[in-house]
């Protein structure tokens, strides 16, 4: 026999193979502990509302104590006969208490009892998931800090465009990383929502109290429409879209620091503990984590587009098709958990090659836009400026020389308005320093913007 929570209307059991087919013990027993608190806040409201007896409360409460340490220890044996794990739960409740056990269910369906798993779940989730990003904005702007004059080649096209510091390459992502923390915690709101009362798709006919549950729970309020509350996913489509968007920011990351670290570039190292090296070739250190981490954005893109395609034919109200739901979405706060955690560990594993950074910033021609600055400064119209510097890059790349080992009078010859203050303009300095407005590059404003960012993390 299946389960008994309902197999007296079938004249069968289940075949092995369909038990298997449809149990999700196996991977929904992690909601346990979110069961068993949804399961004593409903047990208070029935017994506030007189539908159940202080001491069948009392024994609830008793048996549930006993059921969390059992699940604790590892001592609670999980049964794919009982399906799920909120039929594993109410089992092992009428085991110990007996009848207060059975009466639980009054008013309630699995229906309204999963939505309300994994909303508490997810809350928990999301919480972990915004501390782990501010975890990683502090270490990005530790590592900025100790950068905001270090100058680097920025590239746009991948080709070498105007110098950049690192510490402001690094404050970009932290922007990223800030707004996905902002996208967690809005997703936050429409997560913590009560579908408990919904029962099984219409509400229930008992005088249950929602507001009571909703506020035991820590619920921001109620799910309003019963058949919405039941079948809606959305919660956990948009939790999976902020995290697909979360892990694209951290692929983006990785996908820098493999170039950076490639001996070609030799921008950065990074500390040994995440590196591997070959099995065959002996001088190899490769850069697996980010590597791995640019792969498993792969598999958390898939996991969005697993759960919009499984609603996307879903008539109302519940269907079991929404059991599958949990695996990509516990897969997903995992993998992004996981990632983030490492790579705030990581960032303080960056050894910069300050010397390497400077040298490709100064062999790429990145201050000729400093040029035709000055040159506008001068009077010149800029798309004349631009012409000038432009024949005066094409000489110096010819004779195999930077615009600043150019002589005064051979800058002269592509415009009579260079003066001998030209070199200043043509410094790597004096580029970065010339971006002085908030958002732009130079040192000052970097550290500007890190204590901002410092206040707004609050430490
Ligand atoms: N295990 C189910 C799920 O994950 C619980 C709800 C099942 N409800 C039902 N009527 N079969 O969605």
């Amino acid at each position: 026999r299946k389960s008994e929570a309902w197999s007296a209307r079938f004249s069968e059991p289940v075949s092995e193979l369909v038990k298997r087919y449809t149990a999700s013990v196996g991977f929904d027993k992690r909601l346990a502990m979110a069961d068993i608190d949804g399961s004593l806040a409903h047990a208070a409201m029935l017994e506030s509302v007189g539908l159940l007896s202080a001491d069948d409360l009392k024994a609830i409460r008793a048996g549930m104590e006993t059921i969390r340490g059992e699940i604790a220890s590892g001592a609670f044996h999980w049964s794919i006969d009982l399906e799920d794990v909120h039929l594993n739960i109410e089992k092992r409740l009428t085991e110990l208490v007996g009848d207060a056990g059975k009466r639980l269910h009054t008013a309630r369906s699995r229906n309204d009892q999963v939505a309300t798993d994994i909303r508490l779940w997810l809350r928990g989730t999301i919480d972990d998931i915004v501390a782990a990003l501010e975890a990683l904005q502090q270490a990005l702007l530790a590592k900025a800090d100790e950068h905001a004059g270090t100058i680097m080649p920025g590239f746009t096209h991948l080709q070498v465009a105007q110098p950049v510091t690192f510490g402001h390459h690094l404050l970009a992502y932290v922007e990223m990383f800030s707004r996905d923390a902002e996208r967690m915690r809005d997703c936050r709101k429409r997560v913590n929502r009560l579908p408990l009362g919904a029962a099984a798709l219409a509400g229930t006919s008992y005088p249950i109290d929602r507001e009571m549950v909703a506020r035991a729970l820590g619920f921001d309020g109620i799910c309003a429409n019963s058949l919405d509350a039941v079948s809606d996913r959305d919660f956990a489509i948009e939790f999976c879209a902020a995290a697909a968007l979360v892990m694209t920011h951290v692929s983006r990351l990785s996908e820098e620091l493999i170039l950076w670290m490639s001996p070609r570039v030799g921008f950065i190292d990074l500390a040994d503990r995440f590196c591997t090296g070959s099995s065959i070739m002996p001088q190899k250190k490769n850069p697996d984590v980010p590597e791995l981490a640019r792969g498993k954005t792969g598999r958390v893109n898939g996991h969005l587009v697993a759960l919009l395609t499984l609603m996307k034919g879903q008539p109302l109200a519940y269907n079991k098709d929404n059991q599958e739901d949990k695996e990509p979405l516990f897969d997903t706060a995992d993998t992004v958990l996981e990632t983030l955690r490492i790579f705030a560990d990581m960032s303080g594993g960056i050894a910069v090659r300050a010397d390497r950074m400077r040298q490709a910033a100064a062999e790429g021609f990145s201050t000729a836009t400093d040029l035709a600055d000055y040159l506008v400064r001068k009077g010149l119209p800029f798309r004349d400026a631009h012409e000038a510097v432009a024949r005066a890059v094409r000489a110096a790349s010819d004779r195999g020389v930077d615009l600043s080992e150019l002589s005064l009078d051979e800058l002269r010859a592509f415009s009579p308005l260079v003066g001998a203050d030209v070199f200043e303009a043509l410094t790597l300095e004096g580029s970065v320093n010339a971006r002085n407005h908030p958002g732009g590059t130079a040192p000052g404003q970097v550290r500007q913007a890190i204590a901002a960012h410092r206040q707004r993390l609050g430490g």
